[in-house]
C-alpha cells in the first residue's frame, strides 16, 4: 500500500541552524500517528515541508505517494493542515472562510459536508460571525474546520488544542477519531502528552531536528517499564519522552529508521 505519508533523509537548514537532520518516517495510511517533540525540535518545519510551503534542502518526501515538490497540487489536495499559528482573514465570516477554502481545492456545492463540520466542532452558531470577533479558541475550530473542507485522505494537526477549553478538546477528539475510524490517516503534534498516549498508535519523536524515538505507543512504554522496573508505578509517556529528551546518546534506541516495527 502506498504510505500516507514518506519522508526519507529530509533535511532542512535556516542560516546556521540545522532545523531537520536526515529524518526519515512513513506513516501508513489509516494510522493515528504522535509527532512529538520539545519547543524547535522541528515538527512545524516537517508539516511545512509535507505541505509544500517550505522547500528541504535534502531529501524526498511524498503524500499520498504525490512529491510534495513535483507534484505539488496533488500532494496538498491529499492533505489537510490545521496550522500551529492562528492564521485568519478578518473580513469574512465563518462560512465564507470556509467556502473560500473549498474554492481553493476546487470544491463546489460543498455546503452539506461545511454545515457538518460547524456541527461537530460547534461552530453553527458562529457561522455568520466575522472572523475578528471569535475568541481564539473559536479562530482554532475554524482552523480545523478549514483543514476539513476539501475531505483529505491525511489530516495533520500542529497543536490544535493548544489554547482551546476542555469541551471542544474532547469534542474535537472524538471527531477526529471518527475520522481515522472512517479511514483518514491522522498526525497529531502535542505538548499535551497524555492526549498523545490515549489518541496515537505510533509516535515519532524529534530532538533538535533529529528523529531520536519512533515506535508503537505501547512499545515505548513497556520499554521503559523494562527499565524501571523497581519503582512500583505504571509509566506513562510523559516520563518516556523526559527521558528519551534526556539521552545524550542522540541514537534511535531498539526502532527501526524507517517504517512501522
Ligand atoms: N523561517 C524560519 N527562519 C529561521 N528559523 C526558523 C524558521 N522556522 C523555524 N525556524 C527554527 O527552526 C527550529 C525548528 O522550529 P519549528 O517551528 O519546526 O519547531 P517546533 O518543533 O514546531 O516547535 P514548537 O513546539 O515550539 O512549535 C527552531 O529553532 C526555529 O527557531
Ligand atoms: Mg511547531
Amino acid at each position: 500500500m502506498i504510505p500516507a505519508i514518506s519522508a526519507e533523509h529530509i533535511s532542512k537548514r535556516f542560516g546556521k541552524l540545522q532545523a531537520l537532520s536526515d529524518v526519515s518516517l512513513r506513516i501508513e495510511q489509516g494510522e493515528f500517528f504522535g509527532l512529538l517533540g520539545p519547543n524547535g525540535a522541528g515538527k512545524t518545519t516537517l508539516i511545512s515541508i509535507l505541505a509544500g510551503l517550505s522547500k528541504a534542502d535534502s531529501g524526498l518526501a511524498t503524500v499520498m505517494g504525490a512529491d510534495v515538490q513535483l507534484d505539488f497540487m496533488k500532494s496538498r489536495r491529499m492533505l489537510g493542515v490545521v496550522p500551529q499559528e492562528l492564521v485568519f482573514d478578518p473580513f469574512f465570516t465563518v462560512r465564507e472562510t470556509l467556502r473560500f477554502q473549498s474554492g481553493y481545492f476546487g470544491v463546489r456545492n460543498n455546503d452539506d459536508w461545511i454545515d457538518e463540520i460547524m456541527v461537530h466542532l460547534d461552530l453553527t452558531s458562529k457561522a455568520n460571525s466575522n472572523m475578528r470577533s471569535l475568541s481564539g479558541g473559536m479562530k482554532r475550530r475554524v482552523l480545523v474546520a478549514q483543514a476539513l473542507v476539501h475531505r483529505p485522505p491525511v489530516i495533520v494537526l500542529d497543536e490544535p488544542t493548544a489554547g482551546v477549553d476542555v469541551e471542544l478538546r474532547q469534542s474535537l477528539w472524538k471527531f477526529i477519531s471518527r475520522l481515522n475510524q472512517d479511514g483518514h490517516t491522522i498526525v497529531l503534534t502535542t505538548h499535551y502528552l497524555e492526549e498523545a498516549e490515549a489518541l496515537c498508535q505510533r509516535i515519532a519523536m524529534l530532538k533538535q531536528g533529529k528523529l531520536v524515538a519512533l515506535d508503537t505507543t505501547s512499545n515505548l512504554l513497556e520499554r521503559h517499564r523494562a527499565l524501571q522496573k523497581n519503582t512500583g508505578h505504571e509509566p506513562d509517556l510523559e516520563e518516556v519522552f523526559m527521558q528519551i529528551m534526556s539521552d545524550q546518546s542522540g541514537a534511535i534506541k531498539n526502532t527501526p529508521p524507517i517504517g512501522k516495527s
